[in-house]
C-alpha cells in the first residue's frame, strides 16, 4: 500500500492511474481535497477497482492524515497535493501557503510519527516522495545552462516561493529527524487529464472552440516540457531506487519558446480536424498582456537521474504533443465535464 495525496489532479492522477495498470502493483490510498483541480472522473475507470481507495480530505488534517498512515500503513507517501497554478497564486496566494506550506508541514510531521513507531524494517523500507518543481531555481537566461539539482534556489512567484519552502522543510525533516525522503524537482508536465487552464489544454480547447489562443507578453518564454507518462515513470524510478536525502531533476530535454509550442498545437489541430472555413488555427493566436514576474525560461538538466537511476523520457516533443491532442479530441465528455463543472455532480452522485 502507498499513499498518495493529490492524486485526482492532472500528474497525480496520471501516476494513480499508471500505477494500477501494473499487474501487481500495490493498492493505493488516494487523499485529495478535490479542489476546483481535483477531478474524479480522471479515476473513473477505478470505480470497481479495489486496489484504490479514495479518501475526500486534505494534507493539512493532522487528525486525518494520522487516522490514514495507523489504518493503511503505507510503506510510502507520494506527496502531488498542491496549489499549482502560478496566475492563481498572482491573484491569491494564502491557499498556496496553506497547502503548499502548511500542508507540507503537516504531512512531514505525521509522518514522521508514523515512522518513528515502524517496526526497524518497516523503517527502512519506508519513503516520503516530494513532488517539486523546476521553477524553485528561478529564471534563466537564454545563455544561461540549465538547472542542476545544485543550483541556488531563487524562486520569483508566490506559488514557486511556497513549493521551495516545502522543499526546505522535506529537507530539513531528513537531516533533523532522519525521515527517510526524496525529492523530485521537474519541468512542465503536459498530456492527458490536464485542466484547462494551463497554456497547452487551454490552447487546445480554446482554438477547438473558435476562440482567442492567449499568448502572453512576446511568447518567447521558454519551457522545457516533460511527458506525464514519462514523469510517472520517472517517479518510480526515484521512489525504488533514489538515495535518501537526494533530489533528482526530471526533464522532458525539450525546451520550447511557448510561440513555438502553440503554433505545434495549431499545425496539428489543422491536420486532425481542420476548420470549416479553410484557415489555419494559428489565425486565432493574441498576443495578450504579460504575467507579472513572468519567468523568462526554464530547463532541466535531467543528466543526473539518467546517470544514477538509468532513467530518460520515452517521448519526444512531437510524439507526446501529438498522443496529447489526439486524447482531448477523442475525450469530450472528460472535457466537457471539467468545462461545465459537471464532473462535481458525479462525484456526488458516485461517492456520498
Ligand atoms: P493539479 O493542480 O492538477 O492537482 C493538484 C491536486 O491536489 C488536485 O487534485 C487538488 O484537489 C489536490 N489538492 C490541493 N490542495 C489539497 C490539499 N490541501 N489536500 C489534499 N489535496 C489537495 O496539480 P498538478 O499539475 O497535478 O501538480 C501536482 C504536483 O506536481 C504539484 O505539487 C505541483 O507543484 C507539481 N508540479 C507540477 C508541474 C506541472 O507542470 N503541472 C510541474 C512541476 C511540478
Ligand atoms: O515548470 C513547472 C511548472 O509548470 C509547474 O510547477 C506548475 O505547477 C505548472 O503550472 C507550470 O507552470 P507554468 O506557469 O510554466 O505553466 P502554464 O501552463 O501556466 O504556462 C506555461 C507558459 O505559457 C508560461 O510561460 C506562461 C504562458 N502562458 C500561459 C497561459 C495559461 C501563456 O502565454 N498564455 C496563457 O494563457
Amino acid at each position: 500500500m502507498i499513499l498518495v495525496t493529490g492524486g485526482a489532479g492532472f500528474i497525480g492522477g496520471n501516476f494513480v492511474l499508471d500505477w494500477l495498470k501494473r499487474p501487481v502493483s500495490e493498492a493505493i490510498v488516494n487523499l485529495d481535497k478535490l479542489t476546483y483541480a481535483g477531478n474524479l472522473a480522471t479515476l473513473s475507470s477505478l470505480r470497481d477497482d479495489a486496489r484504490h481507495v479514495f479518501v475526500h480530505g486534505d494534507i493539512g488534517d493532522k487528525a486525518l492524515v494520522s487516522k490514514l498512515l495507523n489504518e493503511y500503513q503505507p510503506r510510502a507517501i507520494v506527496n502531488f497535493a498542491a496549489e499549482s497554478h502560478v496566475d492563481r497564486s498572482i491573484h491569491g496566494p494564502t491557499e498556496f501557503i496553506q497547502t503548499n506550506i502548511m500542508g507540507t508541514f503537516n504531512l512531514l510531521e505525521c509522518a514522521r510519527e508514523y515512522w518513528g513507531a515502524l517496526s526497524a524494517d518497516g523503517q527502512k523500507q519506508f519513503r516520503f516522495h516530494h513532488v517539486s518543481t523546476d521553477e524553485v531555481y528561478g529564471s534563466l537566461s537564454a545563455t544561461d545552462p540549465a538547472f542542476s539539482e545544485t543550483n541556488s534556489y531563487e524562486p520569483n512567484s508566490p506559488y514557486s516561493a511556497s513549493k521551495a519552502a516545502s522543499d526546505h522543510l522535506v529537507r530539513a525533516w531528513f537531516h533533523t529527524y532522519g525521515l527517510p525522503v526524496v525529492t523530485t524537482n521537474c519541468s512542465n508536465n503536459y498530456g492527458p487529464y490536464h485542466f484547462p487552464e494551463k497554456l497547452i489544454p487551454l490552447v487546445i480547447l480554446n482554438a477547438l472552440n473558435g476562440k482567442p489562443l492567449p499568448i502572453y507578453g512576446d511568447g518567447q518564454q521558454v519551457r522545457d516540457w516533460l511527458y506525464v507518462g514519462d514523469h510517472c515513470s520517472a517517479i518510480r524510478e526515484v521512489l525504488a531506487k533514489g538515495v535518501l536525502g537526494e533530489t533528482y531533476n526530471i526533464g522532458g530535454w525539450n525546451e520550447k519558446p511557448n510561440i513555438e509550442v502553440v503554433k505545434t498545437i495549431c499545425q496539428i489541430l489543422d491536420e486532425l480536424k481542420p476548420r470549416t472555413d479553410g484557415k489555419s488555427y494559428a489565425e486565432q493566436i493574441t498576443f495578450v498582456k504579460d504575467r507579472p514576474g513572468h519567468d523568462r525560461r526554464y530547463a532541466i538538466d535531467a543528466g543526473k537521474i539518467e546517470r544514477e537511476l538509468g532513467w530518460r523520457p520515452a517521448e519526444t516533443f512531437d510524439t507526446g504533443i501529438r498522443k496529447t491532442v489526439q486524447w482531448y479530441l477523442d475525450n469530450p465528455a472528460w472535457v466537457e465535464g471539467v468545462v461545465s463543472g459537471s464532473y462535481r455532480d458525479w462525484l456526488q452522485k458516485q461517492y456520498s
